[in-house]
């Protein structure tokens, strides 16, 4: 039976203080309903079903991304209990698992949701509930249990008297999974009769077992999975234990990472072994680097692909594919669907965009090269500039192998300058170079034979 999961994401989070409802906060490069969403997703789900209220447009537009995922207004909220019942109806969830998950609670795991499915899954129970004991459980619903273990009631904080709050330790994180057909047959039998005068999901408990069904209670093993964004200052403790989290993982797998604390990657991101990871590295999205590389200090990739014993010292990357053996920096930025090849130099204070730099050519220093289509063994001289922009159009600068530009070179795309060519230091160029030809746009330099001695000797007399 597919697998079905319900992201609750309708409420505001008002403590945010923000324009933008509370689950499109980022956590590390993503917002926090998309972690919750591929949670869902590495469990089984085959259907995420996300209600949606507060900021409703904001959290559809970046959703459209998820194929998988669809969207249901609560337009009124009057609680847990009617949010499920609205993803229910919206989506048509009638049978087969379901998970209910807080969309502020970003760092559950797949493997906890595997285990939090498995009593449903196998029939033995009709619903289970995450468990656990923090150190202070103010504020949380509290389970109550029968005899064998079961859950038999979840009450909320502010209907508990003193001494059920006092006494009743056992918490519920707001992690629930359900066989969708006892759950959409008796979910209309939730009432409003509580402190709240809400729909309580967490009432769904006594409602099962009154139908002689079972609810089984799950002990979460890490309680940092549980934790939720209510708050800014929580957003931060959040996206600490995240990048600490990934941060172990990477090491784990053989991955050098001189300062933890300040190399921060995103969740997608992929890093070979034996690659150094200094400090003040930001690797995100769906970056991927290689094997024996050094990244960093001050490097920071986006979407980027790199191969293999590449070294990025204070580089910025974004959409670019680097092969093997390349060496950038310090200071480069290469962004707009650049492809560095193999053996490849990009120094220091040089932009690459959309352009493709072929084997073994290096742009060393101070250059900026845009839509540029350079072959193989080019070398560019320092301060060279591909004239890309004509104030209404982008045109490419091709270049052919083995390419000589001196220094201070402006090439005025569209232009191109075949193999072998050699550029004279400090020409404008402006027409096609062919192939093994000399390019020369400069004034012929003067010499005047003693003039700088006679100035000065000018100056010192105090003559004009
Ligand atoms: C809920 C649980 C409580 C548990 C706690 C853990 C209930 C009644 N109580 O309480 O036992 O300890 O979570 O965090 O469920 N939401 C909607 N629509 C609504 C109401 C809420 O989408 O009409 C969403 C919120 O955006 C949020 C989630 O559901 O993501 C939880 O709602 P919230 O009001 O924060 O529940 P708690 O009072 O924290
Ligand atoms: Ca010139």
């Amino acid at each position: 039976m597919p697998m079905t999961a319900i992201v609750l994401a309708a409420g505001e989070g008002t403590r945010m203080k923000s324009r933008h409802p509370k689950v499109m906060h980022k956590l590390l490069d993503r917002p926090l309903v998309s972690w919750v969403t591929r949670a869902a997703r590495e469990a089984g789900a085959e259907r995420i079903v996300v209600v949606v209220g507060h900021g409703a447009d904001e959290v559809r537009a970046h959703l459209a991304n998820e194929k998988d995922v669809e969207c249901v207004e609560q337009t009124q909220r009057l609680g847990t209990g009617h949010a499920v019942r609205t993803a229910l109806e919206g989506a048509r969830v009638t049978e087969g698992p379901v998970l209910v998950l807080n969309g502020d609670g970003p760092l559950v795991e797949a493997e906890t949701l595997r285990r939090l499915l498995a009593p449903v899954a196998s029939g033995e129970a009709a619903e289970a509930i995450l468990t656990w004991t923090p150190a202070d459980p103010f504020g949380y619903g509290r389970l109550e249990f029968d005899e064998d273990g079961s859950v038999a009631r979840i009450i909320e904080q502010k209907d508990c008297t003193p001494e059920q709050a006092a006494t009743l330790t056992s918490c519920n994180p707001g992690f629930y999974a359900f066989d969708a057909a006892p759950l959409s047959a008796h979910i209309g039998e939730l009432t409003t009769a509580n402190v709240q005068h809400e729909y309580y999901v967490t009432d769904m408990v006594s409602i099962l077992r009154g139908h002689g069904l079972r609810v089984a209670a799950v002990t979460a093993d890490d309680p940092d999975e549980l934790l939720g964004v209510n708050s800014r200052a929580q957003l931060a403790q959040l996206t600490t234990v995240a990048r600490d989290r990934i941060n172990a993982r990477l090491m784990a797998e053989g991955v050098t990472i001189m300062d933890p604390a300040t190399t921060w990657v995103g969740p997608d991101v992929t890093v070979g072994r034996d690659t150094i990871l200094l400090p003040m590295t930001m690797l995100m999205g769906s970056t991927s680097v290689g094997e024996e590389c050094v990244v960093g200090p001050n490097t920071r990739l986006t979407d980027c692909t790199v191969g293999s014993n590449v070294s990025l010292e204070e580089t910025v990357g974004t959409d670019v594919t680097i092969d093997d053996d390349v060496t950038v920096g310090p200071r480069a930025y290469l962004r707009g669907g650049a492809h560095v090849r193999r053996g490849a130099h990009v120094g220091t204070h040089v932009e690459i965009k959309n352009s493709d730099i072929g084997e073994g050519s290096k742009v060393p220093h101070l250059s900026y090269i845009g839509d540029c289509t350079m072959g193989s063994g080019v070398n560019i001289g320092g301060g060279s500039i591909t004239c890309n922009y004509d104030g209404v159009h982008k045109n490419r600068t091709v270049i052919g192998d083995n390419v000589f530009v001196g220094s201070d070179t402006m090439m005025v795309a569209p232009v191109t300058i075949g193999d072998g060519a050699l550029v004279g230091a400090s020409s404008c160029v402006t027409r096609d170079v062919p192939a093994d030809a000399l390019a020369l746009e400069r004034s012929e330099q003067r010499i005047v034979e003693g003039y700088a001695a006679r100035r000065l000797e000018r100056l010192k007399k105090g003559e004009a």
